[in-house]
């Protein structure tokens, strides 16, 4: 197996302190046109820069004279031990960043004991990506147009020893984003997605003049209710929902038994104008009430970051881009290193704050920020 401590500092990049430095030095590593598609969101980018000012809206507050000795982040979290409550969100067309993509990222993942979202979209196949990762390994499933493609989806993750599904419902129709546009970005064929080879896309409708491109076209195969209740209905595995920013989205979503929910907007690449993810956690959470697991992710970029998401109510935290950033500099070296930083950066604000667990830390660590 690939181990941490096969990581030797001179390996890791000049310049790289904190866990954003990788967003800082991705510029020097990824083409123009493949960078504004990582970095964009969809539109003009409003929810993607929305998603990072929501944290700086918030303060944390240091206590004196706490005893945490012995601190520390572990967590269940679906089953699973965890060393942190920093997940690995999923990203498609990691190809885009580096040659091993996923999985190099699913190396770092191991050896850092964090818990992989493997997309559907993934460079690489699904099987391949289990087969360099950790036990603690999610497979993120979009509904595909015909239920016997993401049938097989579905049995190949099983069978490839996948521990959750996360069940991603924000993305039937993604604006394009403006900056990847004006770039020229057009997606390589080497990055195309290895998982759905196998699955022909249907043939696109014939429109009548009076169709709507979006209602009768991106829409027609977009999930519903039924959906929903079928492939609950076809696995064993529990179901995660990514994407929910209503919270009577998030109580429908918890009756109907999904194991937990992730609240997310794509990191601002589904609808430009969406508000923050962290906005939505507080009502997402107190409509779905303590004890029922609920993740966020969007603009988590430190670990000040992720104890302000814990301290509004998320268990943990998905980390999108600045994988994807650490990645393009420093492969599968540089995702350890970038967890290993936001884990030490969590520990920091923990300690600072008098939280020696995560359960310490509570709405009560935190306080409005005015804007500078
Ligand atoms: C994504 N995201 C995503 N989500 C998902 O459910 N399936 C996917 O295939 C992808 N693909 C993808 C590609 C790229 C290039 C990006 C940047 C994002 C969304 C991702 O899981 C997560 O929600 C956001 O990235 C979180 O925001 P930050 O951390 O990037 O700010």
């Amino acid at each position: 197996r690939w181990q941490l401590s096969n990581l030797m500092t001179p390996h890791i990049p000049a310049g790289v302190w904190n866990a954003i430095d990788y967003e800082r030095l991705a510029p020097q590593h990824m083409d123009a046109g493949r960078l504004a598609y990582v970095a964009g969101g969809c539109g003009w980018d409003r929810t993607v820069a929305a998603n990072c000012a929501a944290f700086a809206a918030w303060a944390i507050v240091p206590r004196l004279l706490r005893d945490v000795r012995g601190g520390h982040t572990r967590l269940t979290l679906g089953g699973l031990d965890l060393p942190h409550p920093l997940l690995l969100a999923p990203v498609a067309h990691q190809r885009l960043a580096h040659s091993e993509a996923e999985v190099a990222t699913a190396r770092a993942a191991q050896a850092t004991g964090t818990c992989l979202v493997a997309s559907t979209l993934s460079s690489c196949t699904l099987e391949a990506i289990a087969g360099a990762a950790g036990p603690a390994r999610w497979f993120q499933l979009y509904l595909q147009p015909e239920r016997e493609h993401t049938l097989a989806l579905l049995r190949r993750a099983e069978a490839a020893g996948y521990r959750a599904i996360v069940l991603t419902l924000d993305a039937s129709i993604q604006l394009a984003s403006r900056s990847a546009l004006q770039a020229g970005f057009v997606m390589p064929a080497d990055c195309t997605p290895a998982n759905l080879a196998a699955y022909p896309p249907p043939a696109p409708p014939v429109l009548g003049a009076d169709d709507s491109r979006i209602f009768q076209g991106a829409m027609r195969h977009a999930p519903t209710w039924d959906d929903l209740r079928w492939l609950l209905g076809e696995t064993r595995l529990p179901v995660w929902i990514k994407g929910v920013m209503h919270s009577d989205d998030a109580r429908a979503l918890q009756a109907a038994g999904a194991a937990g929910l992730i609240v997310s907007n794509h990191g601002g690449r589904s609808l430009d104008g969406a508000p923050a993810s962290l906005h939505r956690l507080p009502a997402v959470r107190a409509a779905v009430g303590e004890g029922y697991p609920v993740l966020l992710d969007g603009g988590v970029r430190s670990g000040a970051d992720a104890f302000k998401a814990l301290a509004l109510g998320a268990d943990a935290v998905l980390i999108g881009r600045l994988q994807m950033y650490a990645l393009a500099v420093a492969g599968a070296l540089g995702v350890a290193h970038m967890l290993q930083l936001l884990t030490e950066e969590l520990h920091a604000c923990m300690a600072q704050a008098g939280c020696a667990q995560l359960c310490d830390i509570t709405p009560n660590c935190l306080t409005p920020q005015p804007p500078c």
